[in-house]
């Protein structure tokens, strides 16, 4: 017999499918939810429960449902933090790339098992705040043998491992970099490709410029990879352009972006990821959510948890932060953490609870997704599922 059980009695269910419910997010007032073996078979108002639907019934007391988060932009192979950092950076000093280099020093001291720990840890952060999906980048090893490790390690935990050896170039290259590019692009894609689905590229000041960031996701698009790319976070930049011309799947915290950026995004599949925990952490100004909403671009929110410029795994903080400070609708806030992470990951079966949909369901102790935004610093999760499976105490 197959393993199901219903959730009834949901007080407000997103199921981000319009043909179910009300607007963007298909909102289903006083709503249930049929899970089998690890999927949605069922979603809609609790009236119109399917006859023998489930063998056991979980009651939500009328409380919200809502898709898993997808944090489709994380950073978490890496070793110590970076406090001090932190710290003179909140009494003026400004961020900048370079700061990747201290990280970088730490993973490549770090022992597997203590990577390993710092990953899970993390990912185990993120489930307790609703995050039922992580991307996972490479980035602080910059050798051969440390991204790969670090690629391989991030898949023990995830499925979407995205390889970014050009994160930054590091000290023993400061004199060559076009080096560090060819060994990026050559050898280490070779021993980084096999563990990897995505290749990402910090294309920004003081890290890699236009060419250098076309170079390397070519070569990777080669080698079967598929594009993200860090643009726009520090300045203006070529970044959105390329990530727009190559196909990538996401243009990552696009800060600073021109008309002509808003355009090319509006007109492609590329999704609009903005990061506003990285802008929170570094003082600087937001993204501007609405100009690329009202251009019709697809808008993610993801975490970009990395110890440097957004040491957060909380998407729901994320959210807040979205509707707070760069004006988006808290419905258009919970959908690009959901079905818009899900489009810049490329994926159908999660960000959305609706038939065929995983089972990653997240129990908010609050009768409406709207408290995401409404109650901010609260953790208002108070169950998730993953593939149907209840996953806190
Ligand atoms: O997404 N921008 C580049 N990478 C990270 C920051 C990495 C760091 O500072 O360690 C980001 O913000
Ligand atoms: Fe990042």
């Amino acid at each position: 017999m197959s393993d199901s059980f219903l959730i009834d009695n949901i007080g407000s269910l997103v199921t981000n499918d319009p043909a179910l419910g009300e607007g963007i997010l298909g909102l289903v007032e006083d709503a249930a939810l049929v899970v089998e073996d690890g999927l949605v078979t069922w979603a809609g108002p609790r009236s119109r429960i399917p006859e023998g639907a489930a063998r056991e019934r979980f009651d939500a007391g009328g409380r919200a449902v809502v898709p898993g988060f997808v944090d489709s932009h994380a950073h978490l192979v890496f070793a110590g933090d970076r406090t001090r950092e932190f710290e003179a950076r909140m009494s003026g000093r400004p961020y900048t790339a370079g700061g990747i280099r201290t990280t970088v020093a730490a993973t490549r001291a770090a022992t597997d098992d203590e990577l390993r720990a710092n990953v899970r840890r993390l990912v185990a952060e993120a489930l307790r705040s609703g995050t039922t999906t992580v991307e996972c980048k490479s980035g602080y090893g910059l050798t051969v043998e440390d991204e790969a490790r670090s690629l391989r390690l991030a898949g023990e935990r995830t499925d979407e491992v995205t390889y970014l050896g050009a994160h930054v170039v590091p000290p023993e290259y400061a004199e060559k970099p076009d080096a560090y590019v060819d060994l990026v692009r050559g050898e280490m894609l070779d021993a980084c490709a096999p563990h990897a689905r995505w290749i990402d590229v910090f294309c920004d000041r003081g890290a890699f410029d236009g060419d250098q960031t076309r170079a390397i996701l070519a070569a990777g698009k080669e080698r079967g990879l598929v594009p993200r790319v860090h643009a726009g976070q520090l300045g203006p930049g070529p970044g959105v352009a390329i990530a727009v011309e190559l196909g990538a799947a996401s243009a990552d915290h696009v800060t600073h972006l021109s008309d002509a950026d808003v355009e090319a995004l509006a007109s492609s599949e590329t999704v609009a990821t903005l990061l506003p925990g990285a802008e929170f952490s570094t003082r600087s100004p937001y993204p501007d959510a609405r100009r690329l909403l009202d251009a019709g671009a697809t808008v993610a929110l993801a975490a970009d948890c990395n110890p440097g410029s957004s040491y957060t795994t909380n998407i729901p903080f994320c959210i807040a932060l979205a509707v707070r400070d760069m004006n988006m609708t808290p419905a258009e806030a919970v959908w690009a953490a959901t079905m818009g992470g899900a489009r810049a990951l490329r994926r159908t079966d999660v960000g959305r609870l609706s038939p065929g949909a995983r089972a990653d369901v997240v129990l908010l102790d609050a009768p409406s997704p709207v408290h995401l935004s409404y109650r901010p610093g609260v953790p208002l999760v108070a169950q998730v599922w993953q593939n149907g499976t209840p996953r806190l105490p």
